[in-house]
């Protein structure tokens, strides 16, 4: 497809995407790789780093389905979960003039302006995993998940199992301002509304191991068995809290319930194992409905503002089902 922008801005453009860290599935120079024949869709994705198991699977169904293959030359960038070096890669793309943008969002807020940038240039931005706060006219599309509903399920699972008891609960929260962390927040707390679980601590982990561990450390430091259950917002952090739980002498899935939200390899296999007792899944398989949606939004065809991609969820004894034909 043509460039939309003049060769000096490209230039610059080229320049700090390279400093941005991005990289492109046909090579290292910014050039578009379709050899002038038009056909190619140049896409940049902008990802918000690789933080998690869950993130890994997203980035791979992501560079499958905006593959050369399938007609595109994917510039992609992760952004090690920084705001500003996500929009920083926006703009690069921007001025590399990109045919589309894709965008997983790391927080809601902060959009605005590089998205109108991005509009004024003619670029389509199609969104895919988490939401954003700025108007719905400023970009194409949204491909994900519904988080609230995520969070609801794993809070009526908890409240099944422990209202009544007067049991204590710890929270390990994703990234501070994302939908995901948001959403999931919610959904939990409207599903646990009115019972008697005591919420001794909720921070946040990051959706990643290293911070569930040491949030965990904190919490077993402070109330120390006098925790029931953990809610964690993916994977990730619950597998990292359940190093600290063994490290301080109990038992994972028993002393302490576990229940979670991705069900990525992992995760499933810590449920498999009797060391989780719940997962909500968030399906990271996104890529193929974003490049559809980008062929869509590119052919002036009519797309749906938002698609949810349907989750479901699982016990023990469905992972141990489950775990043998999972592709993540
Ligand atoms: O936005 C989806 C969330 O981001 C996943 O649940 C988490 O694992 C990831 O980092």
């Amino acid at each position: 497809m043509k460039k939309k922008v003049l060769a000096g801005v490209a230039l610059l453009g080229a320049l700090t995407f390279a400093a941005a860290g991005c990289s492109s599935s046909t090579g290292d120079d910014g050039a578009s790789g379709d050899g002038g024949s038009g056909d190619v869709i140049t896409v940049g994705f902008a990802q918000t780093g690789s933080e998690s198991g869950w993130r890994s699977a997203n980035t791979e169904s992501m560079k499958e389905a905006f593959s050369a293959d399938n007609g595109f030359d994917l510039k992609f960038n992760a952004a090690d979960n920084k705001q500003e070096a996500q929009i920083a890669a926006v703009r690069s793309f921007i001025n590399q003039g990109v045919d589309a943008i894709v965008i997983a969002p790391i927080t809601v807020d902060g959009w605005d302006d590089v998205l109108k940038e991005a509009q004024d240039a003619g670029i389509p931005v199609v969104l895919e995993d988490r939401t954003v706060s700025a108007s719905e006219d400023l970009y194409a599309s949204w491909v994900g998940l519904d988080f609230e509903q995520e969070g609801k399920t794993a809070g009526e699972w908890v409240k099944e199992n422990f209202d009544g008891k007067g049991a204590n609960l710890v929270i390990l929260e994703g990234t501070t301002g994302s939908s995901a962390a948001l959403d999931r927040a919610t959904g939990f707390a409207e599903a646990t509304e009115g019972t008697d679980i005591n919420v001794l601590d909720s921070q946040t982990g990051d959706f990643t191991r290293d911070g569930g561990k040491k949030v965990m450390e904190g919490y077993l430091q402070k109330y120390g068995d006098d925790i029931d259950v953990l809610f964690a917002h993916n994977d990730d952090m619950g597998l990292g809290a359940l190093d600290a739980i063994e490290a301080a002498g109990l038992t994972p899935g028993k002393d302490i319930q576990i229940v979670t939200i991705d069900a990525v390899h992992d995760g499933m296999q810590a449920l498999a194992d009797g060391k989780f007792n719940f997962i909500v899944e968030c399906n990271p398989l996104l890529g193929e409905k974003a490049a559809d949606l980008v062929k869509a939004v590119l052919a002036g065809e009519t797309v749906e503002k938002k698609t949810i991609v349907p989750d479901q969820s699982f016990t023990q004894e469905q992972a141990i089902e489950a775990l043998p034909t999972r592709p993540y």
